[in-house]
């Protein structure tokens, strides 16, 4: 079977990496070869850049942000996510695109069609196979949360804007299922396991 390529999506503190590590386990155990990763900060590079882009000391303009973050995305896609698929390896990242969308376009202001161009020029068009959006109410979201980067420091109007436009996006993505990340971490990872294709 075609190695898959996962993203797991949602606002800060929805669950993602407890997802990202939970489903490897099970994935392992199946006994696919799984890569896990993260945006930002999927390769070395990306952990400079992430180190930036969550500095909350640091003022970033939007458009600025959005180019931080297509870096990120270039190089994770070229140095670890394509080469990782191309030698059979399952690969889960914790965001990739639609986070762009969500909060650059829909959080940020940036327009939706010029974050989706960029970023289909970042990946070379490379797109998940399934991608996952692990949904809190945004509430839930800030009250899980302890110290706040430069993202989870902006306020319940800014996450609204952004769980509504996931909520939204999520239904023109292809193999896109929304999954309430409100349950038991075992709960939501039996979930996603459910719908791949497992045999
Ligand atoms: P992440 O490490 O996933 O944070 P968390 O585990 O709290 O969800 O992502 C860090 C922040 O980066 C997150 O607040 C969202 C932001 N981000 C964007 O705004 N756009 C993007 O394209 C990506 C990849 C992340």
């Amino acid at each position: 079977m075609k190695p898959l390529f996962i993203v797991l999506e949602g606002p800060d503190a929805a669950g993602k990496s407890t997802q990202l590590a939970l489903l490897s386990r099970e994935l392992s155990r199946r006994g696919i070869p799984v890569v896990v990763t993260r945006e930002p900060g999927g390769t070395e590079l990306g952990r400079a850049l992430r180190g930036i882009l969550l500095d909350p000391g640091r003022r970033i303009e939007p458009l600025a942000e959005l180019f931080l973050l297509l870096a990120d995305r270039r190089q994770h896609v070229e140095e670890l996510i394509r080469p990782a698929l191309e030698a059979g390896k399952w690969v889960i990242s914790s965001r990739y695109t639609l986070s762009s969308v969500a909060y650059q376009g829909y959080g940020r202001g940036i327009p939706v069609d010029l974050v989706r161009e960029l970023n289909a020029i970042a990946t070379g068009g490379l797109e998940p196979d399934y991608t996952f959006l692990l949904d809190v109410p945004p509430e839930v979201a800030l009250e899980r949360t302890g110290t706040k980067d430069r993202f989870e420091a902006e306020g319940l109007a800014f996450r609204t804007r952004v769980r509504q436009a996931y909520l939204e996006l999520i239904k023109g993505v292809p193999n896109g299922h929304v999954i309430d990340a409100t349950g038991p971490p075992e709960e939501v990872c039996r979930r996603i396991l459910e719908l791949l294709p497992l045999a």
